[in-house]
């Protein structure tokens, strides 16, 4: 079975961006939801789990086709919170590191990757996410995904998720999308992120 992620912060500590109640619901309901279903699909097809998840999108051809819409769209579920949620600080560090540099490098300033992440951000419809992601070349663009869609399947590698859904952010923002996209800005953990870019940036 595939296991949940564990998060170096509480479910109290991001006060300042969520609420307790609704980072408790997004983590242990809804996130858990969509690996449950997962794992719930996958071991209904005798699936050994050899697969680490990022690699089961690559032998989804390995599943009947009835059953492909169900992992994907689980999969996505569980991934694009995965990558959501790791890339969350309480606390965090804006110390020069080379993902920080790149994103200079294509942006100018953090500032304006903010801005140009933000204009993005607001163009969601309905359900989707803002991602920040690095193509095959190791170059940098700003994407949005509807619904549980993955960066991944456009070829893609998200660095930066930002969950679009309402039930991210409503029951702290009502309907003040710029205002939740804002604060999320203050927390971001570019450390972390700077550790999944270099792995990636290694296999390219
Ligand atoms: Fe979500």
């Amino acid at each position: 079975m595939y296991k949940s992620i564990q998060l170096d912060y509480g479910m109290g500590d991001l006060g300042g961006f969520l609420d307790e109640k609704t980072l408790d619901i997004h983590f242990n309901s809804l996130y858990k939801g969509y690996l449950n279903r997962l794992n719930k699909v996958l071991t209904d097809n005798h699936y050994d789990f050899r697969y680490t998840k990022e690699e089961l999108l690559e032998h989804i051809n390995e599943f009947p086709i009835k059953d492909r819409d169900a992992i994907l769209y689980n999969l996505g579920g569980v991934l694009n919170h995965e990558r959501y949620f790791l890339g969350l600080s309480p606390s965090p560090s804006l110390k020069e590191n080379a993902f920080i540099e790149k994103l200079k490098e294509k942006y100018g300033s953090i500032d304006n990757f903010k801005k140009e992440f933000m204009e993005k951000a607001l163009i969601v419809i309905g359900s989707g996410y803002t991602n920040l992601v690095m193509d095959r070349n190791g170059g940098f663009n700003i994407i949005n995904t509807s619904n549980q869609e993955l960066p991944d399947f456009y070829g893609f590698y998200p660095l930066i998720s930002l969950d679009l859904w309402e039930h991210a952010y409503f029951l702290k923002y009502y309907q003040n999308k710029q205002d939740y996209i804002n604060n999320f800005f203050n927390y971001i953990n570019y450390e972390a992120i700077n550790t999944v870019y270099e792995e990636k940036t290694k296999k390219l």
